[in-house]
């Protein structure tokens, strides 16, 4: 199966990695908007409109399934990436959402939602989680988290100062965060230290993993999967955030 890979910048990658990791694909096309990161302040038209240009890019690839790597574009685009695709669209906030309630099934649990400004403003995730019932939600904006993450700032003080001036004011340690924005696995170590390992952290690349496993046949596995890396500006610095994140011949 050949499959599409989207995200406003490098931030999708850490889906790929997941994807690589249980060798889904045979064929992985990837493209990061690059020039116009970051969809998560941009209004939902903007947010629509990049996304159906991104649609048309893939379609000189004939794929077979496009992933929307980016919660905010999950959050906002997928009906009208759906209406104009010949293939199937699946965003990362469904499988979350279902992701969560595999892990913590108690639905009085604490859950911390963490997503670009957009994303947050969408509520997407709460709409899903109170549909099952979940109902002590709340949710961060944590926007600065992206370029610290495209400055490959994984850990250090700036990380901590950020992570201190987001969570400072939390009442208490929640049971589970969504890490609600494809930058934040990177970051995942630091955010599930501070607090103090306690919260399961939900990943949209584990998350799309298992819904996928779930609503597709993938008896036959790769051991290899070709990887093509597309940037709207400067693709080589995209390729080069892949062979760091990826750790693969790239
Ligand atoms: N990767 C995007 C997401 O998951 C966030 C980056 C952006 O703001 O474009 O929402």
């Amino acid at each position: 199966m050949r499959v599409g890979v989207f995200d406003s910048g490098v931030g999708g990658l850490s889906v790929v990695k997941s994807l690589l990791e249980h060798k889904l694909f045979e064929e992985i096309i990837y493209f990061g908007d690059t020039a116009r990161v970051p969809y998560g302040v941009k209004d939902q038209n903007t947010i629509i409109r990049y996304s159906l240009e991104a649609l048309e890019f893939f379609k000189n690839f004939e794929i077979d399934l496009l992933i929307t790597a980016c919660n905010t574009v999950s959050a906002y685009a997928l009906s009208e990436m759906r209406l104009h695709s010949d293939c199937d669209v699946i965003g990362v906030v469904e499988p979350g959402v279902l992701a969560l309630k595999n892990a913590i099934p108690d639905t009085d649990a604490d859950i911390l939602i963490l997503g670009t400004k957009a994303t947050v403003k969408s509520q997407a995730y709460e709409k899903g989680l109170q549909e099952l019932g979940y109902h002590n939600l709340s949710a961060i904006a944590t926007t600065l988290l992206v370029p610290i993450v495209e400055e490959g700032l994984y850990e250090g003080e700036i990380l901590q100062s950020t992570l201190h001036h987001y969570f400072k004011d939390l009442p208490k340690i929640p049971d589970a965060i969504i890490l609600g924005c494809t930058h934040f696995p990177l970051v995942a170590d630091a955010i599930h230290n501070y607090f103090e390992g306690q919260s399961t952290l939900i990943h949209s690349g584990e998350a799309i993993v298992e819904y996928l496993e779930s609503h597709y046949d993938f008896t036959k596995r790769f051991e290899h999967t070709e990887l093509k890396f597309f940037a709207s500006e400067n693709p080589e610095g995209l390729r080069k955030t892949a062979r760091e994140w990826l750790g693969e011949n790239i």
